[in-house]
């Protein structure tokens, strides 16, 4: 557990900075300084998440796109993390280096409920052209949807394809 506690450290910085001011990523990032960063939904008793995503092939590019923000306000600007997981299937193939696929590997990161940004501050993306959703906030990761489910994620040197995002009525991106 506690090799897995420092792999978590060093790979997903972006996330356990909130709790270690020294993380140059949270410094190097103005933009979320001035947010009130605290934990809403601590839900870490639990060993798993509480409830994944059942993939569904009849589900629309627009509900997708739907998902895809819901997806992002959990993640970011809520800090939701049993409606975060409801979007991420069994699989969660995951690209960075040395990091386990599945949803049960980066539950013990965001079981606490941290809230990463505002929606003022932070930005999200659904491309319908590639079905790719993208979350921008002190990184920018980018997940794959299938069957209206989260199903991958990379989170390297990506950035929103501004010009290609859905555009959902009533919100802006
Ligand atoms: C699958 O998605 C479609 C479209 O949203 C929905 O009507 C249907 O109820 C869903 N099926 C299940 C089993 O959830
Ligand atoms: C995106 O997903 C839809 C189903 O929601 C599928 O019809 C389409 O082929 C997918 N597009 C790509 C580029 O994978
Ligand atoms: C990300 O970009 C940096 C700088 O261009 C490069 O050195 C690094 O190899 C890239 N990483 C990946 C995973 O593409
Ligand atoms: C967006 O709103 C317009 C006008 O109310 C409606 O015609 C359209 O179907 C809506 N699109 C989606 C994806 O809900």
């Amino acid at each position: 557990m506690l090799i897995l506690q420092l792999l978590f450290a060093g790979i997903l910085a972006p996330f356990t900075c909130l709790a270690s001011p020294a993380s140059h990523l949270l410094i190097s990032n103005p933009a979320l300084h001035d947010v009130n960063l605290h934990k809403r939904d601590n839900l870490c008793s639990l060993k798993t998440p509480p409830v994944l995503c059942q993939p569904n092939s009849s589900v629309t590019i627009d509900e997708t796109a739907l998902r895809a923000y819901k997806f992002y306000r959990a993640f970011v600007v809520d800090g939701d993390p049993k409606t975060m997981f409801s979007f991420i299937d069994s699989t969660y193939k995951q690209h960075h280096p040395g990091y386990a696929d599945g949803p049960d590997t980066i539950w013990p990161i965001f079981c606490g409920g941290n809230k990463l940004g505002t929606e003022a501050n932070t930005a999200w993306c659904f491309d319908v052209s590639t079905n790719m959703s993208y979350a921008q906030y002190s990184t920018t990761d980018r997940w794959r949807w299938l069957d209206g489910c989260v199903h991958e994620h990379w989170d390297q040197n990506e950035t929103i394809p501004k010009g290609k995002c859905y555009v959902l009525n009533g919100t802006s991106t």
